[in-house]
């Protein structure tokens, strides 16, 4: 099979198309047929740390295809049904920047017939990321569906973002009212697109002062993707018992929080790492997604504030520098082309 990998860590040159042994299920997993592999900033990240065993890693975690077959244990019936495949590439050497995967069985979740596989791709990483944030606090359910945050107020910071599009998405999906930041009137229309009921422009306006008016009391959840720039402007928003999803440390790895305010607050600041995430959490998330994909609540392209920018297998190097250069919207790797 055509296939992407790399044997030392290093920029986006060490990644180079071969042609491998197309992989075999191992007892408990699936292969998967892929048609599209999604790029996200851990892609390039790990790219750049990762000590690959001898036989190379394939990149990329997010992926969605067909199953062709299956290991020991697993049902047949899978065969021929349309997935999605989160985390193929982590402790794994099988990403989906490849023709073929093989991933355990729980980890390739049915898409049903009408979704695209783009949308498919763009789930993984970003979708279970931002139901993560929008799950952990004191005051709202661990599970996200119809009805499940009406009352409750969202911040999601960085909403041109990938993660960001996703939590406006699952948010609105699940009734929250939805208030995002960005840093453009292009982002603005984008962030509106997916669905947020408020935009701020955090260069031109006083985050604080906005997000006051609109939730007088504070908000019940914020997802975090620049603690080191934003804390204090979540500190102030916060609602009494919120709680503050941080998820990012792009602009630095440390964090200064206001101890007495939020104490007072009985606020929550709670680190994300999607990998490690507890099981239960990892599980339920992987359902509400799949529930709001096949509710039709889940959307890609630039009607959907995620413009797609699709790259050939053979270009997923120019592909995953997009993502380090902070493309706007979804980068994908078209697999067959
Ligand atoms: N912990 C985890 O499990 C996890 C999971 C997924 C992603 N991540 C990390 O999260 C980060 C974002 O991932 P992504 O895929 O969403 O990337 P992305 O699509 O590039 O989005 C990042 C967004 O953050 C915005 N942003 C940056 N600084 C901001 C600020 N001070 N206030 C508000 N928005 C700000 C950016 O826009 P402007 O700069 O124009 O504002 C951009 O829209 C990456 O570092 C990634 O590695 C972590």
């Amino acid at each position: 099979m055509r296939a992407i990998t790399y044997t030392q860590p290093g920029g986006p040159e060490v990644l180079e198309l071969v042609d491998r042994p197309v992989p075999e299920p191992g007892p408990g997993e699936v292969r998967v047929r892929l048609a599209f592999s999604g790029v996200n900033p851990t892609d390039w990240k790990s790219r750049t740390r990762a000590r690959p065993g001898p036989d190379g890693q394939v990149p990329n975690q997010d992926g969605a295809g067909t199953v062709d077959a299956v290991g020991q244990g697993v049902d047949p019936v899978l065969v021929g049904e349309r997935v999605w495949v989160w985390e193929a590439a982590w402790q794994r050497p099988h990403g989906t920047a490849a023709e073929y995967t093989v991933v355990p069985a729980r980890q390739a979740v049915l898409l049903g017939a009408a979704p695209s596989f783009e949308l498919g791709a763009a789930l993984g990483i970003p979708f279970l990321t931002a139901h993560r944030c929008l799950t952990l606090g004191e005051t709202v359910p661990d599970r996200l569906g119809p009805g499940s945050l009406t009352g409750r107020t969202v911040l999601v910071q960085g909403g041109a973002g990938a993660v960001g599009n996703a939590a406006i998405q699952l948010a609105r999906w699940a009734d929250a009212t939805v208030i995002t930041t960005v840093s453009s009137p292009q982002k603005a229309q984008l962030a509106a697109a997916a669905g947020a009921d408020h935009v701020v422009d955090y260069r031109q306006q006083d985050v604080v002062a906005e997000v006051r008016k609109i939730a007088p009391r504070g908000v019940d959840v914020i997802a975090e993707v620049n603690p080191a720039v934003n804390a204090a402007v979540d500190a102030q928003v916060l609602a009494q018992h919120g709680a503050v999803a941080l998820y990012a440390d792009d602009a630095g790895d440390e964090v200064t929080i206001p101890v007495r305010a939020q104490m007072v607050q009985n606020a929550r600041w709670q680190f994300v790492l999607v990998y490690t995430e507890p099981e239960r959490a990892k599980a339920l998330g992987v359902e509400d997604v799949n529930a709001a994909v096949l509710d039709g609540a889940v959307r890609v392209g630039g009607e959907a504030g995620l413009p797609l920018h699709v790259y050939p297998l053979a270009e997923t190097a120019v592909a995953h520098q997009a993502v380090q250069e902070g493309a706007v919207g979804k980068v994908l790797v078209d697999v067959t082309g």
